[in-house]
């Protein structure tokens, strides 16, 4: 019998959630999702350091030889972004995600305006608007910027998705696809009632997007449905039939070595129940969030933690750019990051204390001591970083 990854795939397109190329390489999905964590992380293995490198000599000969090294730093962010997002091209034959800076999830004109110029950038490449996907947070300001950008024929990825407000008001919207999460609305019910798991079948993740899945199809609204942010694998396995699911490289490969038959939970032909249709203007969408302490929590903090994420990166990458260019930003991009992240100032960086992913901190925590010392960040940047000298 297939295993449990194959049998997904008959039913579900498989994403690999992930900026890890090589990862990707592994398996055989047909799109793929970055997010700027995921961007962060795949920016800390050694064997990418020469697309980082590549991204930031292309944004100095974009922003000029003059200009300073924050406007760089800050161009490279979006090549950076983009550069990953074409190496993975090469490799899925579908889409991939690409996120706008988080930090601009409350305003409709920056969001379109940078979704813009990274399909510009992608255009440069020859790659066109069929093949990426632009992911914005779900805030209505967010979901806005998407309609507008669907309109001229940029596709979209409406993520940070808790609620269903914001599920029908990106379905009204007309955007191309919604990543309703999962696995960190099981972190918020796990930390909120205490208990220390759920069965697949009663996950509030997996009902959430069950729900919201059932409620399009019912409906008749053309917006694909893609879970992410799972946390185990009976989470996917109770989602099979969902139009796509996004999955990182490590349950994809616990469901590669997993067998036993995966029946369908979801049907676009025959779906579940679901209530009645409803409408979500700007007065509906906050009110029905401000009822939803789980949805307006978690998009806060999402947002909050890519936008931590990509100044984590902007520090990296300003120190990189130091060195390329001759410069000696090290030891102050260490102290740039102790300073965000040692919120007790005892000189150690715990893993509660750390604001970006746990991928980031285990890769720095090379003694696996759980804590970050000064050397281990400094070894972290300045090893990987440096290589390409
Ligand atoms: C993918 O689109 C999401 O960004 C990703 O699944 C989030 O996963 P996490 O909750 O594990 O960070």
């Amino acid at each position: 019998m297939a295993n449990l990854l194959e049998q997904l795939a008959a039913m579900t397109v498989v994403v690999a959630d992930t900026g890890d190329i090589d990862a990707i390489r592994q398996f055989t999905p047909r799109d793929a999702t970055t997010n700027p964590s995921l961007i962060l992380a795949a920016a800390q293995i050694p064997t990418y350091q020469d697309l980082i490198d590549r991204s930031l000599r292309e944004s100095r000969e974009v922003i000029g030889a003059e200009a300073p090294a924050e406007d760089v730093v800050r161009e490279a962010i979006d090549e950076i972004s983009v550069t990953f997002g074409k190496e993975i091209l090469r490799i899925v034959p579908g889409r991939v995600s690409t996120e706008v800076d988080a930090r601009l999830s409350y305003d409709t004109e920056a969001t379109i305006t940078k979704a813009r110029k990274l399909i510009g950038l992608y255009a440069q490449a020859g790659i066109g608007t069929d093949r990426v996907l632009i992911k914005i947070a779900s805030t209505w300001e967010g979901i806005k910027a998407a309609e507008v950008l669907e309109r001229e024929g940029i596709h979209c990825n409406l993520t940070l998705l808790f609620g269903f407000a914001q599920a029908v008001a990106c379905a009204e919207a007309g955007i191309t696809l919604i990543s309703p999460f999962v696995g960190r609305i099981l972190d918020w019910y796990k930390k909120s009632t205490g208990r220390d798991s759920y069965p697949g079948a009663e996950d509030p993740g997996v009902l959430s997007v069950t729900r919201i899945f059932n409620y399009f199809k019912t409906h008749g609204y053309g917006t694909e449905v893609m879970g992410a942010s799972f946390r185990n694998i009976d989470e996917i396995v109770e989602l099979a039939g969902c139009d796509l699911l996004t999955i990182s490289p490590s349950l994809m490969d616990q469901l590669r070595q997993s067998e036993g038959l995966l029946e369908r939970r979801l049907d676009a032909a025959h779906p579940g129940a679901s209530e009645e249709r409803i409408h979500v203007d700007e007065a509906t969408f906050r009110t029905m969030m401000a009822a939803d302490a789980m949805a307006s929590e978690k998009v806060d903090e999402g947002i909050r933690g890519f936008s931590k994420a990509i100044e984590t990166l902007e520090g990296q990458l300003a120190h990189r750019l130091a060195v390329i260019e001759g410069g000696a930003a090290f030891t102050h991009a260490v102290h740039e990051i102790f300073l965000l992240n040692d919120l007790d100032g005892d000189g150690c960086i715990t893993r509660e204390e750390w604001l970006g992913s746990d991928a980031v901190f285990d890769a720095l925590d090379t003694d696996n001591d759980g804590r970050l010392a000064p050397e281990d960040v400094r070894g972290g940047l300045g090893a990987p970083l440096a290589i390409s000298r």
